[in-house]
């Protein structure tokens, strides 16, 4: 029989997540969903039995509330992002996605759980792999992206997210093994053929797509996949859909 798995979600309601919640389900995963409004995840999900709703401000959690949260999960994933309207982009929290991610890797290591926690991150091919030159990326692009983190509070969370994940909890540690996901231009779509590559594959100007099926796809293979979690613990890989999308 295969195992069990139960997964805590983060950004349940967003347009990625809900596909993630959506998979996760129609596979038997049990779900923990943090939500700011249940009102807002898909319909149709609330009669299972396998999601547990938590309704809450993600970041007002007690540390207690939040280590009861994800108590005999061995999987988080986090599909949070910046409301794209103003108050979203630039209002508080601006480092909603870093310090989530943070406060549950410690809430993860409080609990010292028998078998690391699989903590899976969505992020962006905006986001550079901590330590490594984007080799793909011209003086141009890079500046541009410095020039976008700088200016652009959403963007600069996600990086200081992943650099959080690279460079504190690293690759050695413990209680959580992360795997950070960068999809592309994110389109709508069923699960199709994609490809995953350890970096950049694309430039700014020739973006590649990524239909946001596909990476929940993936996300959900991470979970179920001991070996697919293995191969890619620790690294960014770039997630692209294999046929091109014609416009
Ligand atoms: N758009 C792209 O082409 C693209 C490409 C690559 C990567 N990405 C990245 O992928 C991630 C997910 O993208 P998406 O388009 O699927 O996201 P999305 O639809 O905007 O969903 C964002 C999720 O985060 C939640 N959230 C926002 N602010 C919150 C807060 N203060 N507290 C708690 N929850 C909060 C939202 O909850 P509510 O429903 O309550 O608002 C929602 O569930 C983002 O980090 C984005 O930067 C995007």
């Amino acid at each position: 029989m295969s195992k069990e798995h139960t997964a805590l979600l983060l950004g349940a309601t967003g347009c990625t997540g809900e596909r993630v919640l959506e998979q996760l389900l129609s596979r038997g995963v049990n779900v923990r969903a943090v939500v700011r409004a249940a009102g807002r995840l898909p319909a149709g999900v609330a009669a299972n039995p396998a999601l547990t709703v938590i309704e809450a401000e993600l970041l007002s959690l007690s540390d207690d509330e939040l280590r009861r949260h994800v108590a005999g999960c061995d999987a988080v994933i986090s599909c949070l992002g910046h409301v794209i309207n103003l108050k979203g982009v630039f209002g508080p929290p601006r480092d909603l996605v870093t310090r989530a991610v943070s406060r549950i890797c410690g809430a993860v290591e409080a609990l010292r759980p028998a078998e690391p926690v699989g903590l899976v991150l969505m992020s962006s091919v905006s986001v550079n792999q901590p330590g490594r030159l984007a080799t793909r990326r011209g003086g141009l692009e890079r500046a541009a992206l410095w020039a976008l983190r700088g200016a652009v509070p959403p963007a600069r969370d996600n990086q200081s997210a992943a650099d959080f994940l690279h460079g504190v909890i690293g690759t050695d540690d413990p209680f959580v093994r992360w795997v950070t996901v960068r999809p592309d231009t994110l389109l709508k779509g069923d699960v199709s053929e994609y490809v995953l590559h350890e970096g950049l594959v694309s430039s700014l100007v020739r973006p590649d797509s990524t239909n946001m099926a596909n990476v929940a796809h993936f996300m959900c293979e991470l979970v179920e996949d001991p070996a697919l979690f293995d191969n890619w613990a620790g690294k960014m890989p770039v997630i692209v859909n294999a046929v091109v999308a014609v416009q």
